[in-house]
C-alpha cells in the first residue's frame, strides 16, 4: 500500500513524549483558531481532557486512556503484584468514568488490564514495560485499521462522487486517516476528486471546526453545511453516499454515533442514497444486543445555550435536552465497513463472521 501521509494533511493528536513521562494531546476544543498541544501528566488531567473533548473521537480516546494507564502504572510505587494490580483497577475505573458511549475507551482499558493479568508472573517493573508496549501497539494498530477501512470504503465509490459526513471521524479522531474520512483520503490520493459535504454538527461543531478543517488542509474539495441543510443537498442530487463513523455498534447492527446521525440516515433512505457506517472492530460491541443497550451520554445544557457566543443564546433557565449521541437503527444502514471487510444485513450474523475473520477461524 502507498503511504498517503506524504500527500495529505496529517497530524498526530495523541502522543506519548520521548521520555514516556507525559501525554501530549492536540486540544481539539480550540481548533481551528488555535493549534495548542497540551502536556498531561496526572490522571486528573487525562480524565478532564477526555471529558471536555480536548481529545475526542472513539479511537483517540481509547488511545489516550491506554497511555493514561501506562503513565499511572509507571508512577506506581507498589512493589508486589497485588498492590500494583489494585492500583491499576482503580485507575481503570476512574478513566472509564470520563465518557460512557464510545466502547473503544472500555476496549482499550480492558486490553491494558488483560496485559497486566497476562504478565502476572513478571516483576512489577517488567509489567510496566509490557504496558508501555501495549499502549503503543493500540496506537500503531489503529493506523493499519483505518487504512484498511479506507481501502474497503473506496471500493464503494466512483471518481467525482459527492459524499456527506457528520461529526468528525477523521485523522483528528484516530491515529491516522480516520474511519469515515479514510476512504476519502485514500480516494484523494488516487485522484478520485470526491466532493465532500460536512455537516456542521451542533452543538459542538465537530463538522465545522474539525472535519472541514482537516479536509480543507488536505486539499479535499469540502463544503460546509448546517445540519438542517443535508436534505437540500441530497435533494439537489449532490450526494451519492453517506459515510459516518461510530462510537458503538450493537450486535444487531444498531449504531450509536454523534447526535444527528440517525436523522441523516433517515434522510438518506428517503433519497435512496447508501448510508455506510465505518467501524473498526474495536467499536463493535457484541455484548450489547441492540441500540437500546447503548448508554447515551448527556452533556451539560450550556453546550447548547452559551457555547459559541459571548452572550447567552437562549432564555435563562430554559429546559435543555443535550444528548451527545443517537442510535441509527440497523434498517437504515446499507453496510458497515470494518478493517476486515464490508458487512451487510443481517448484522446479527455478519458481525459475528467479521470477528471470526479477525481471529482467522
Ligand atoms: O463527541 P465526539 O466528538 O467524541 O464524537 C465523535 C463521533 O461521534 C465520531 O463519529 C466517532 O467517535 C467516530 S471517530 C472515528
Amino acid at each position: 500500500m502507498t503511504d498517503i501521509a506524504k500527500n495529505v494533511y496529517n497530524i498526530e493528536t495523541v502522543i506519548l513524549d520521548d521520555t514516556h513521562s507525559e501525554l501530549i494531546i492536540l486540544d481539539q476544543t480550540l481548533l481551528p483558531a488555535e493549534t495548542v498541544f497540551l502536556k498531561l501528566k496526572t490522571q486528573e488531567e487525562i480524565w478532564e481532557a477526555i471529558y471536555k473533548l480536548r481529545v475526542r473521537g472513539a479511537p483517540a480516546i481509547g488511545i489516550a486512556a491506554a497511555y493514561g494507564i501506562y503513565l499511572g502504572a509507571k508512577a506506581s510505587k507498589a512493589t508486589d503484584y497485588d498492590g500494583f494490580y489494585s492500583e491499576i483497577i482503580k485507575l481503570k475505573e476512574y478513566l472509564a468514568s470520563s465518557r460512557p458511549t464510545a466502547v473503544n475507551l472500555f476496549w482499550a482499558l480492558d486490553r491494558m488490564d488483560e496485559c497486566v493479568k497476562r504478565n502476572k508472573e513478571k516483576t512489577v517493573n517488567d509489567i510496566k514495560f509490557d504496558l508501555l508496549k501495549e499502549s503503543q501497539n493500540i496506537k500503531q494498530e489503529d493506523i493499519w485499521v483505518c487504512r484498511s477501512i479506507g481501502e474497503y470504503g473506496l471500493t464503494l465509490l466512483k471518481p467525482g462522487m459527492g459524499i456527506l459526513t457528520h461529526c468528525n471521524a477523521g485523522q483528528l479522531a484516530t491515529s491516522k486517516y480516520g474511519t469515515a474520512l479514510a476512504p476519502i483520503y485514500v480516494g484523494h490520493e488516487k485522484g478520485y476528486n470526491l466532493k465532500v459535504f460536512a455537516d456542521e454538527t451542533r452543538p459542538l461543531l465537530q463538522g465545522a471546526r474539525l472535519t472541514a478543517y482537516e479536509l480543507n488542509k488536505a486539499g479535499v474539495d469540502v463544503t460546509l453545511i448546517c445540519d438542517n441543510m443535508a436534505s437540500a443537498v441530497m435533494k439537489n442530487g449532490w450526494v451519492q453516499a453517506v459515510f459516518v463513523g461510530c462510537d458503538r455498534v450493537a450486535a444487531n447492527g444498531d449504531t450509536a454515533n454523534k447526535i444527528g446521525t440517525s436523522g441523516v440516515a433517515i434522510l438518506a433512505k428517503n433519497y435512496n442514497i447508501p448510508f455506510y457506517v465505518c467501524a473498526p472492530t474495536s467499536t463493535i460491541d457484541l455484548s450489547c444486543a441492540s441500540g437500546k443497550d447503548i448508554c447515551i451520554e448527556e452533556r451539560k445544557p450550556e453546550e447548547v445555550t452559551e457555547m459559541w457566543y459571548e452572550k447567552r443564546m437562549a432564555p435563562k433557565d430554559i429546559k435543555v435536552f443535550n444528548p451527545a449521541f443517537d442510535v441509527t437503527d440497523e434498517k437504515f444502514i446499507t453496510g458497515i465497513i470494518t478493517e476486515y471487510g464490508i458487512v451487510k444485513a443481517p448484522y446479527s450474523e455478519s458481525l459475528k463472521e467479521i470477528f471470526k475473520r479477525k481471529r482467522g477461524t
